[in-house]
């Protein structure tokens, strides 16, 4: 495993669409090791493959994970898609390792049926609710290069992003 840089706002490759994976290898998951180790490092509870700069269908995440806590459920999701979704919305406030230090209230669907295949190259679908239904859309959005800021106000997007276009232009990283 290897701990990988997480690119942050403005990066272009941000808003790259990643490709589908088309086998289940040893490379694939070689890169999903390297990601939660990345992810857990940070830490978040999400993270898309584009974040740590390659551009692959490949998302990981541990809703369950907490510092100290002992428990751990790390899930990993190839070419995950959303297949049917809730009329019902729901309101998360998101945050992302790629835009550090910033949270706004996004609505989504609030269960979503997803279609993926797991590490052993298993094709699955399962219903999602709560912070997994929020959190596989915001890394799914990853996926197609959208942020979750694409969901918010153009005020308050375009607040952030100068911010963080500023903080690139000093040579500022947040780490
Ligand atoms: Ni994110």
């Amino acid at each position: 495993m290897a701990l990988r840089e997480i690119i942050i706002l403005p990066d272009k490759r941000l808003r790259e669409i990643s490709k589908p994976v088309a086998e289940v290898t040893s490379e694939i998951r070689k890169l999903a090791d390297d990601m939660f180790e990345s992810m857990y490092d940070a830490p978040g509870i999400g993270l898309a493959a584009i974040q740590i700069a390659e551009p692959v269908r490949l998302i990981t995440m541990d809703l369950v994970r907490k510092e100290g806590n002992g428990a751990s459920e790390p899930r990993a999701f190839i070419n995950p898609e959303v297949i049917g979704s809730s009329a019902e919305l729901n309101i998360y406030e998101e945050g992302c390792l790629s835009i550090p230090e910033y949270y706004a209230e996004v609505e989504r669907p609030k269960t979503v049926r997803i279609r993926y295949t797991d590490l052993d190259g298993n094709v699955k679908e399962e219903d999602a609710d709560g912070l997994f239904a929020t959190c596989i859309q915001h890394e799914i959005d990853h996926l197609n290069g959208v942020l979750f800021v694409d969901h918010i106000s153009k005020l308050k997007k375009a607040m952030v992003v100068r911010k963080f276009e500023k903080a690139a232009k000093r040579g500022i990283k947040y780490v």
